[in-house]
């Protein structure tokens, strides 16, 4: 633990982009997993903007956690109370956390955002300030040549987002969209083989969930021409590969569109954890290649949910406020949603984790009175021994578990129709494939997972590494990012039944996988089965897309062998179309 907070690395970086207009930069090098997204692996940045035309702009601040780090460097490059405007993409802290700092600094600043926008800014400052609500098409004319226009852009990735573009330069600042969780002081994307799989990644867990959003703003990104860069609130700029990138976007979210099985996932923003949670269950359904929509109650037309839920397979939904400023548009929302759905649709509910939550249980017990499949268990995500009371990892952790499980069950018979077209002699052909029996182990923070795999082969000398493929929908595989460390457990034949039958067992989302089985603890922190007759102990190196399965190459760090005598179990199959 100690390891993990001294090596923890910010620093700030700033950089003229265009003419009058300068990048600054915080770079958060070993940014946290389960921070907001999984699986992030190269840290992130949080890119802010300074343009000076007569008048000057900064568009979004920074993470608090850069607090003095960011203002120093603004004061380096500006008096900030000679700051004319501060533009708000969207108000989720990692953005707008110094927004409070800034109103102290420039206290006559006029802050531009969408009207939602600054609804929660309101809430979040606790103090008047200088406003201006702007929508698409409007303009604020800075001089020099700086023409602001401004697009609507809801949902990219929270309701109140919006982007804008400076005419001069032909910058489009997009905030969380066309971003990725990639940590560097290269300013653009120069290398892309080095950002794809980081920009692929953080489309699937912010953007996918919101293709028709993405589908929409891109159109409205029509009208302005030729973009030159487009400036992300995370990671590089986008400038040299800018068609090739956008593109990817048009392409992913189209297929997402199409897709004839979707879920419905329902939040209510800026309340509790509702927003957090979904993202969690809905990274855990696109793990299933089921596509996702999410859905704002209280910023959503009551006739677009109604629609939602008439389109969807199944409704996922977190308890909605009771009293407050957003309780009345959640709860008219969640009356339509219960007065429209269907017997022949799942659901799952999750506790929000706010002040005046919905109780969990009669919700839960309401979809079921309707007739309503339960996908998975209520989700209860308050943690009052945590000092905020915010969810624990494990609880991302069981809603992303949840997420799959729904989205398994909603495609069982899909599967199953695949599984049947393969050609029966390929299929048994594929059958005489013979591996080992193994059980892969995994820990990180308080979350832990195993699972039994036989896809598993050497596949280095020097340095010693082996792969084993792992399917994207299983639960073990959010613990196998690059860079992530395992156990490698080996089953000994003759006495490898009683292990094999406790792993292959369906677990709940979020269950231990380990209770009834003795274990010791790995130098890395993973469990080793003391039944196993040999251990590994693996660090990830890289992973490969195949198709279904993650191909994950891994460098071996350690390991033993409990009998000199034993022999690995072998896995012999009848088929080749399933494990
Ligand atoms: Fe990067 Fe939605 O904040």
């Amino acid at each position: 633990m100690v390891q993990e907070l001294t090596r923890k690395r910010l620093s700030v970086q700033v950089q003229e982009i265009a003419e009058q207009t300068t990048t600054m930069r915080s770079l958060d090098w070993d940014r946290d997993r389960f921070d907001i997204e999984f699986g992030l692996q190269n840290g992130t940045t949080y890119n802010s903007f300074l343009i000076r035309g007569e008048k000057i702009a900064l568009v979004d601040t920074s993470h608090e956690k850069f607090r003095q780090l960011y203002l120093d460097l603004l004061h380096s490059q500006i008096d900030p109370s000679t700051i004319d405007y501060l533009i708000i993409s969207h108000t989720e802290p990692d953005h707008s956390g110094l927004v409070g700092d800034l109103l102290d600094l420039a206290p006559n600043i006029t802050v531009i955002a969408s009207r939602m926008a600054l609804q929660f800014l309101e809430n979040m400052v606790h103090r008047p300030f200088k406003q201006q609500a702007v929508k698409s098409s409007d303009t604020l004319d800075l001089g020099n040549g700086h023409v602001l226009e401004f697009i609507s852009a809801p949902n990219l990735h929270w309701p109140d987002t919006m982007f804008t573009f400076d005419r001069e330069t032909r910058i489009l600042f997009t905030c969380d969209a066309f971003g990725m969780h990639y940590c560097s002081d290269v300013i653009f994307d120069e290398n892309l083989s080095a950002i794809e799989d980081d920009y692929r990644f953080y489309y699937e867990c912010l953007m996918a969930p919101n293709a028709r959003s993405v589908v929409a703003a891109l159109k409205r990104m029509e009208p302005l021409g030729t973009i030159d860069t487009i400036a992300t609130g995370h990671g590089p700029l986008i400038r040299i590969h800018l068609s090739e990138l956008v593109d990817r976007y048009r392409r992913w979210s189209h297929e997402q569109n199409e897709a004839t099985t979707s879920v419905a996932v329902f939040y209510v923003s800026d309340y509790g954890y509702s927003d957090r949670l979904s993202q969690a269950i809905a990274q855990g359904i696109t793990k299933a290649h089921v596509a996702v929509e999410l859905i704002d109650l209280r910023a959503t037309e009551l006739a677009e949910i109604q629609e939602v839920v008439g389109r969807s397979a199944a409704i996922v939904i977190g308890t909605p406020p009771t009293e407050g400023s957003a309780s009345e548009a959640a709860q008219s929302a969640l009356g339509l949603i219960l007065a429209n759905v269907k017997s022949k649709q799942a659901f799952g509910v999750y506790e929000a984790g706010g002040e005046v939550d919905e109780p969990v249980m009669p919700l839960y017990g309401r979809f079921i009175d309707l007739g309503l499949s339960s996908g998975f268990g209520a989700i209860r995500a308050h943690r009052p021994e945590t000092p905020s009371g915010a969810p624990t990892p494990s609880i991302y952790k069981q809603c992303e578990e949840s997420g799959t499980d729904l989205a398994q069950w909603l495609t069982r018979d899909k599967t199953v129709q695949q599984m049947k077209a393969i050609d029966v002699n390929l299929d048994k052909a594929m059958g005489r494939i013979a591996g080992g029996l193994y059980v892969i182990t995994a820990a990180k923070g308080d979350i832990k997972s195993a699972m039994l795999a036989s896809w598993v082969v050497q596949a280095s000398f020097f340095p010693l590494g082996i792969s084993i493929a792992v399917a994207k929908d299983r639960a073990i595989e959010a613990l196998m990012q690059v860079g992530d460390t395992f156990v490698l457990n080996v089953l000994e034949e003759g006495r490898y039944n009683a292990l094999m039958r406790h792993f292959l067992k369906r677990f709940a989302p979020g269950e231990d996988r380990f209770i009834g089985i003795e274990t010791l603890t790995a130098q890395n922190g993973s469990p080793i089965l003391k039944e196993a007759l040999a251990y590994i102990e693996c660090k990830v190196e890289s992973r490969m897309d195949g198709s279904d399965h993650w191909l994950v190459y891994s460098t071996v760090e350690a390991g033993n062998v409990s009998n000199p005598e034993g022999q690995t179990a072998v896995h012999h199959r009848k088929v080749g179309n399933h494990y």
